[in-house]
Parts: structure tokens; C-alpha cells; sequence
């Protein structure tokens, strides 16, 4: 894989630009390529990267205490015990934490806006109202993305005090459009009755379905794109405790699970390069989560970890994780009631509640995709707006 990447490199054309393009800097540091200072951020998506959308819109299905204990102090719509991907995304570009488009109190548009949404998936899910999943899925957060735009010039134009919290007109052309998305399609699939197979053979149309509104958000203007792809969902408790049966690998990670996140990994990353073509205008980044997502559970000890595959908060059984009590739920025992909180060391775990990652870990794979070594092509988070 790596060799593969390497040797990919040298014979890439643009990877010489950039090695001349370096050479050229350090002997005269004025002809230094401007960073790309996105001035906003717009991000779709689902828990992995919801900051409150769907605590907004669904305040009874809402990340509870102890949620956000480790940084907000309060749950902050997030689900984990603190800042998200997307957080520390937001802040290395001097933003403040993005406000969810769906919470109509306290929003600060300026620098961008989160369409993301817990539970949401890429394709539309029949019958959401009596399953996990969110009702806003990727085409309904493109649409309301849509909405948004005009809607902001509108309020611009009316000035006063509703105008200072909107993003500025240009900051649609420069803006960074970042996504994580697909995890619940798979596991939709999953818990839904589908065999592995069934859900891997639906992965492409998943994947058309996306790419078909990344180009709707292109037709509106979006020029830099920075695309996650999905983790390692065999190695979630809520997979590994759900499927006590499943082969495991050397790292403890359920394997068929993965391999079918890696096959959707794939068709994305295949589907992105052809994109490329069909939208010249556009950067568009395939950010690998998946790899430094693994190396928690493969090499825990490295980052300060132990239990990968515990959650943190979560109730009972091997990987403390139950179905019947979620993360701040309370459970009956014995007569007695139980109050799921939060394990002693949430900086030393990587995974929160079952599904969704600490705080500590997020920032390690912040850490890692933000360096360009895990992006196709391979170039750093400050660099996204430039063309390949
Ligand atoms: C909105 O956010 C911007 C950027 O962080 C800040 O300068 C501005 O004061 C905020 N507006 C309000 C009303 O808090
Ligand atoms: C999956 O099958 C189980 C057992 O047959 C059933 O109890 C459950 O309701 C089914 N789930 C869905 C989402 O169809
Ligand atoms: C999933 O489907 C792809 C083709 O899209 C195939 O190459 C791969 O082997 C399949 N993987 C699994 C785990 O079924
Ligand atoms: C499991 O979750 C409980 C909260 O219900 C927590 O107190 C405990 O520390 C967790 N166990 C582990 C091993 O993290």
C-alpha cells in the first residue's frame, strides 16, 4: 500500500511542481504559494461531525450529561465527551466552532455553518421515524444548504444586527466544503436486516448518490472539497457486541465489517478521481480517516491508549455496551437504578459511547489527515483549495 502510494508520487507530474515550487520558495521565499485561508466553513454530515443539529431539532435525542464533560462542560450537541473532528478543523483556521444550520438560537453564520446531522445518512431511509436515523440526509442538507445562500444574501441586504451573523458573499467561492458521511448507510444495512453482501453490493449507489450532490453543492458555487471516507466500523463495540459471532482480526476488529467499510472506502476514492474530470474548477481532497482511525485499535499503546475497543460510557458486557442504555441513559438493575456515565480516563480511550470517538481521539487523526499524509492527493488541510 505504501509502496504503491510512493511510487505513485514519483511518477505524478504535479509532485514535481510541488518539489520545484518548494526549491523555488526556499531561494526566493517571495514566490511561496499563498496557503489557502478559508475564510468560512461549510460541512455536512452525520454525528461524527454534527456540533448540534440534531439536538436542535430533536432535543429528546440529543447527546445527554456526561456528553461534552471533558471540554464544553456541558453536552453541547455533540456526541463525544468533547470537540469533534470538524472543532479542531474549524479552529486551526482561527474559526469558532461552527454553528448548526437546524439551531435557530445563538448561531453565528460568519465563518460558516453545520449541516451535519446525527444519524444521517447519504441515501433517504424508509421510515425514519421509528429508527435511528435522522431524517436529514444528504440531499435534504444540499437543500437546505441551497436555502442558505440566498437566504443570507437576503439578510446581508436588510443589514442591522441579523447581517453581522451571516457569512460574507465571497466566502461561498472560498470557503472549504468538508464531509463525513456514509457510516449510517452501512449501518443502516446492517441493522436493517441486510446480509454483508447485500450491503456491499449497495455501496456504489451510495456512492452515486453522493457524488451527485457534491456536484450539486459545486453548482453552487463550492470550489475546495474535503471529503472524508468512512472508518473502521468492525472495530465500534456497537458492531462487536451486536455481532459477538463475527471473525476477528489480529487487532480485535470485526473483519467482514471492515472490509466492507474499505470497499466503500474504495468505490468513493475511484468515484472522487472521476469527479476530478467532470468538475475542473474544483479541488477535491480524498481524506483517509479509515487508516489513522485503525492504528487506535492496532497500536493503541503509541497514542496513549488502552481499551480501544471499550466505550468509555457506555453499560455492560465485554466492550461495556448495551443496547437496551446509551451514554447518560439510566438502567434498572436489580431494582436499582444505574446512571451510565462516564469511564475515569476519558483522555486514554478511543471510543466514547459505542459508536463515536473521544475528544483524544479525534485530535490524533485530526493530527494525522490535517499533515496531507493521509489524503489523495497528498497534500496538507491548509492546502485544500489547490487544483490537481
Ligand atoms: C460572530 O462571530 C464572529 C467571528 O467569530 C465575531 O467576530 C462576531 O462578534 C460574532 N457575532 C456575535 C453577535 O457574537
Ligand atoms: C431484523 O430481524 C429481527 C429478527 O428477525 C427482527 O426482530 C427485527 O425487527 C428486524 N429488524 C429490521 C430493521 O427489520
Ligand atoms: C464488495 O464489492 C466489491 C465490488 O464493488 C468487491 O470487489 C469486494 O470484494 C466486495 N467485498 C466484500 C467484503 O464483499
Ligand atoms: C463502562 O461505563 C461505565 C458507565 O456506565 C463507566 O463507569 C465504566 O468506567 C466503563 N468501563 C470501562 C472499562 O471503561
Amino acid at each position: 500500500m505504501e509502496f504503491a502510494i510512493l511510487t505513485k508520487l514519483f511518477h505524478n507530474p504535479l509532485v514535481s511542481l510541488v518539489l520545484w515550487s518548494i526549491a523555488a520558495t526556499s531561494l526566493n521565499p517571495a514566490m511561496a504559494t499563498k496557503r489557502c485561508d478559508f475564510p468560512a466553513i461549510f460541512n455536512f454530515g452525520a454525528s461524527n461531525a454534527d456540533t448540534g443539529g440534531l439536538a436542535a431539532s430533536f432535543p429528546f435525542a440529543g447527546p445527554k450529561p456526561p456528553n461534552g464533560e471533558t471540554f464544553f462542560h456541558r453536552p453541547a450537541g455533540r456526541f463525544c465527551d468533547g470537540r469533534l473532528i470538524i472543532d479542531f478543523l474549524a479552529n486551526s483556521f482561527g474559526h469558532n466552532y461552527l454553528s448548526p444550520y437546524l439551531d435557530s438560537m445563538g448561531s453565528n453564520f460568519s465563518h460558516g455553518a453545520n449541516f451535519a446531522s446525527a444519524g444521517a445518512t447519504i441515501r433517504l431511509q424508509q421510515g425514519f421515524g421509528q429508527s435511528r436515523f435522522s431524517p436529514f440526509n444528504f440531499g435534504y442538507q444540499y437543500s437546505q444548504f441551497e436555502r442558505f445562500k440566498p437566504t443570507t444574501q437576503f439578510i446581508r441586504d436588510q443589514g442591522g444586527v441579523f447581517a453581522t451573523l451571516m457569512p460574507r458573499e465571497e466566502y461561498f467561492d472560498e470557503a472549504l466544503y468538508t464531509f463525513d458521511i456514509g457510516q449510517n448507510d452501512l449501518t443502516a444495512g446492517i441493522f436493517g436486516n441486510m446480509t454483508l453482501q447485500q450491503v456491499n453490493v449497495s455501496t456504489p449507489d451510495i456512492i452515486s448518490t453522493f457524488t451527485s450532490n457534491i456536484k450539486n453543492i459545486y453548482n453552487l458555487g463550492a470550489r475546495s472539497f474535503w471529503i472524508h471516507n468512512t472508518g473502521p466500523i468492525g472495530c465500534l463495540p456497537t458492531i462487536l457486541a451486536n455481532f459477538a459471532s463475527a471473525e476477528l482480526d489480529e487487532y480485535g476488529c470485526a473483519k467482514a465489517y471492515n472490509e466492507v467499510a474499505q470497499s466503500f472506502n474504495q468505490n468513493l476514492k475511484e468515484a472522487l478521481a472521476q469527479l476530478r474530470k467532470e468538475l475542473p474548477l474544483a479541488a477535491i481532497t480524498y481524506v483517509d480517516i479509515y487508516t489513522p482511525k485503525y492504528s487506535l485499535f492496532s497500536n493503541p499503546k503509541k497514542y496513549g491508549f488502552e481499551l480501544p475497543h471499550v466505550a468509555c460510557c457506555g453499560y455492560g458486557g465485554k466492550y461495556n455496551f448495551s443496547n437496551s442504555v446509551g451514554c447518560g441513559g439510566t438502567i434498572k438493575v436489580n431494582g436499582k437504578d444505574i446512571f451510565v456515565g462516564s469511564c475515569e480516563r476519558p483522555s486514554a480511550r478511543v471510543i466514547w459511547d459505542g459508536t463515536h470517538y473521544t475528544e483524544a481521539a479525534n485530535k490524533v487523526v485530526f493530527d494525522q489527515i490535517s499533515s496531507g499524509a493521509f489524503t489523495d492527493p497528498p497534500i496538507p488541510l491548509n492546502r485544500a483549495c489547490d487544483r490537481y
